[in-house]
């Protein structure tokens, strides 16, 4: 069974942004089947977490730079949650370099924290760009 799965709560109706959020459910599951992996291959789990830090400060860019756009209120607590996030992200690949072997407790941050960023805060600034988008 795939570890996180798709869920229709996590769409936004923002293509583009969906596919980011995509492509980040994805990679926890290629993270999860690593780290799950008897003979966990290190360069593998550096490579994914790399590319995972870096699609992440891509993706946190562009909606930062809409949150500019739409005038939105809750930016700084928002902006907040991301940098927590880049942060935790950091330590893991900082202790992953270090050489401790992550388990899928790293599989399970990013699962964690995806779910909840998805549902609980970036689909708080769907209606204001929703408005936004009619209004132009
Ligand atoms: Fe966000
Ligand atoms: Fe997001």
């Amino acid at each position: 069974m795939l570890f996180m799965p798709w869920d229709t709560a996590f769409e936004t109706g923002i293509t583009e942004i969906d596919q980011q959020h995509r492509w980040l459910v994805d990679t926890t599951n290629e993270l999860h089947q690593l780290v799950s992996s008897t003979s966990v291959c290190k360069q593998d789990v550096s490579y994914i977490l790399e590319r995972l830090m870096d699609y992440c400060m891509n993706h946190f860019v562009m909606e930062e730079a809409l949150f500019i756009r739409l005038g939105y209120p809750e930016s700084d607590s928002h902006i907040a949650e991301h940098n927590i996030f880049c942060e935790q992200i950091m330590d893991l690949l900082t202790r992953h370099d270090m050489g401790e072997t992550l388990g899928v407790e790293a599989a399970n941050l990013l699962k964690n924290w995806l779910t909840h960023h998805i549902i609980d805060v970036d689909k708080q600034y769907v209606e204001q760009f929703e408005s936004f988008s009619q209004a132009i």
